[in-house]
């Protein structure tokens, strides 16, 4: 009996990163994490970060790539003590692949709608030895993100023009915490038929901005039938928004809820 609990502390602990004190060379590789590490003090520990990780407190640290599309050499370049990323850091099997040089590298969440947002900030602080101060910061973005009075606005939100957000979606998740109401049921993001575009009649649609080579910007998509046809189409609500800000759980997204709620 002894035994089997001896091994499995024993398992317990080489599953966990093992530092003396504070990690001082940390790398990050998606933004939602990076906010957090600034947020909690730890910016001048920051060696390496992602494209998209913008913090002006991180602009010095070297970057690593672009958190879609990672590769263990940038990383492992700077000898890191610790790797923070979220489940927006890909390939997934970037995380094996450190784990097998022997980088302690740590997921701190599994779901890009954000459901464990909160207690990934809370895993960050335990990390970097911040816990009274994370979980002062998850409480409050908690707080930011309880579900406002429903409005009954019908919302739908495209990547790219084409690929809507449905359920399970960093989108679904600012939708609902606005009080409004995600037109698009299916899992994860897919594209509709011009039909469902017209169908699901909405009345606010969001589209990422970096991506209006392809879309045509806000005027390239009125100017499609089943846009124009739509009560956004006709009176001209559609916007095209940050990526970061609307397709990306983070400590930004009660701000994002509230901008929402004002389109
Ligand atoms: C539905 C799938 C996708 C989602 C939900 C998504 C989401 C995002 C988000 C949230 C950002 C902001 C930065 C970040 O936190 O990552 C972003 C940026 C970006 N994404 Fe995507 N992405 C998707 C697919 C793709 C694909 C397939 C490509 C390329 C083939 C791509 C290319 C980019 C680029 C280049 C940026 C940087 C834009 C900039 O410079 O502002 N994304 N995306």
């Amino acid at each position: 009996m002894w035994r089997k609990s001896l091994s499995t502390a024993l398992l317990a602990l080489l599953a966990c990163p093992v530092w003396a004190a504070a990690p001082e060379r940390i790398v990050v590789m998606t933004a939602d994490v990076a906010d957090v590490v600034v947020a909690l003090g730890a910016a001048p520990t920051v060696i390496g970060r992602d494209r998209s990780s913008q913090h002006p407190a991180l602009a010095s640290a070297a970057v690593i790539g672009f958190n879609r599309s990672l590769s263990v050499e940038p990383i492992t370049r700077l000898k890191p003590q610790l790797v923070l990323g979220s489940s927006l850091a890909q390939p997934a099997t970037i995380w094996p692949q450190l784990q097998k040089l022997g980088i302690p590298a740590q997921q701190v969440s599994q779901h890009e709608d954000g459901r464990d947002f909160a207690n990934s900030i809370r895993e960050i602080g335990r990390l970097l030895e911040q816990s009274a101060r994370a979980e002062q910061l998850a409480q409050q973005w908690q707080q930011g993100m309880t579900a406002k009075t429903a409005t009954g606005v019908r919302y739908l939100f495209t990547y790219d023009g084409s690929l809507v957000a449905g359920k399970n979606t960093a989108a679904d998740t600012l939708i609902r915490a606005a009080g409004g109401i995600n037109i698009a049921e299916h899992d994860g993001f897919k594209p509709l038929s011009r039909e469902a575009w017209r169908r699901l009649k909405p009345e606010v649609i969001v589209v990422a901005d970096h991506n209006r080579a392809i879309t045509g910007g806000r005027a390239g998509l009125l100017a499609r039938p089943e846009i124009a046809l739509t009560p956004a189409g006709q009176k001209g609500r559609v916007y095209e928004l940050p990526a970061g800000e609307m397709f990306r759980i983070d400590l930004d997204s009660p701000k994002a809820v509230s901008k929402l709620g004002q389109l």
